[in-house]
Parts: C-alpha cells; structure tokens; sequence
C-alpha cells in the first residue's frame, strides 16, 4: 500500500485495544506534529505559491484532526496527556540530507512527509478493519481518506519543484530506509510504535 515495503503486524491492534487512552493521547500530538510540520514547509518555502495555499489547507485539516481526537478524548472521560516523541519518526528524520542545497532540502522534507502520511495511512487502514469498537473504526477509516491525500500532495510538489533533483531515486532510497526503519516498532500502543 501507498509504496511501503513491509506491513504491519495485525497483532498490533491488539496493543492498541488494551490501552485505548494512551493510543488516543499519542495520536492527537501526531496530528499536530503533522500541522506543524506543514507549517514549517510553508515558512521555508513561502515563495511557491501553490504549494503554499495548498499547505495551508493540509494545515488546518491537520489541526482538524487534532480536534476531532480531542473530542473524543473528552467524550470518553480521559484528558489529554502530555506530549508524546515520535520515535518513528525521528529516526525517518535522520534520512533527510540536511546539507545540500535548498530544493534538495525541500524535496527530502516533502519526501519524509509524504512518508509519514503513507504510513499513518497504513496503520488507521489496519485500525479501521481490526479495531472493535465501532465508533473508532469509522474514525480511522475517514481519517485513512484524508491522510492518503496528504501523502499525494507532498509526492506531488516533491516532483513538481525537485525538477534538478532524481526524485523517484531519492524516494526509493527512503521506502528502504522506513523499511528497516520500521522493523523495530509494531509493538507499543502509539500510531507509529
Ligand atoms: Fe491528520
Ligand atoms: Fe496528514
């Protein structure tokens, strides 16, 4: 799915049953992790117009998303905890080149976005099909829709503007580093743990 070399073990939603409260907490601070990394592309890229008004958009439907798990958190009696790293996710950051030029830069940035888009995407697919309670599988199922658009519209200005960069190659390089990547998680009750 989405180009991702290794699927997730469906045992992982099993985790993520025992421990709803904690899934819940870690996935609204990835969905602000995801706006803000927006918001980061548009301060370092402001001069591309599109890429700008379509970030914005991403950004807002991003913060949306971050709502929308806060409602639940509160519907359910949790409050939200404090803010949860991203192990996944700091290790796909060491794949970014982050000494050459300013649209490799960019491209890279794009890439790993779109990554990360990719395989949220493949974890709320996962959750929406296991998961048992009814309300949370709908959730993940809209929320897979709209992730996997974000995933395109980062592979899309990563093509768009990485014109003097390979840019299949570079991505080809990073769905095998995520691989590897990813090996090591499947089995913590976090999006991408
Ligand atoms: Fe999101
Ligand atoms: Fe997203």
């Amino acid at each position: 799915m989405l180009g991702l070399k290794l699927a997730t073990d469906p045992r992982w939603v099993n985790i993520v049953e025992s421990n709803i409260e904690e899934i819940l907490t870690d996935h609204a601070w990835c969905e602000q992790k995801a706006a803000t990394n927006a918001i980061t592309i548009i301060t370092l890229n402001s001069e591309h117009t599109d890429l700008v008004t379509e970030l914005l958009e991403l950004a807002k439907e991003e913060l949306e998303h971050f709502q929308m798990v806060h409602e639940i958190i509160k519907k359910r009696g949790y409050t939200l905890g404090r803010e949860r790293k991203d192990s996944y996710v700091n290790e796909l950051y060491k794949f970014m080149n982050k000494g050459g030029n300013r649209v490799q830069s960019m491209v890279d940035r794009l890439l790993f976005s779109a990554m990360i888009e990719a395989r949220s995407c493949e974890r709320f697919k996962l959750l929406s099909k296991r998961i048992k309670d009814p309300e949370l599988s709908k959730f993940y199922h809209d929320l897979m829709i709209s992730e996997a658009g974000h995933y395109t519209t980062f592979l899309k200005f990563a093509r768009q503007y990485g014109q003097d960069v390979d840019v299949d190659t570079r991505w080809k390089e990073l769905i095998e580093f995520e691989a590897k990547v990813i090996q090591n998680y499947g089995k913590s009750e976090t999006i991408h743990g």
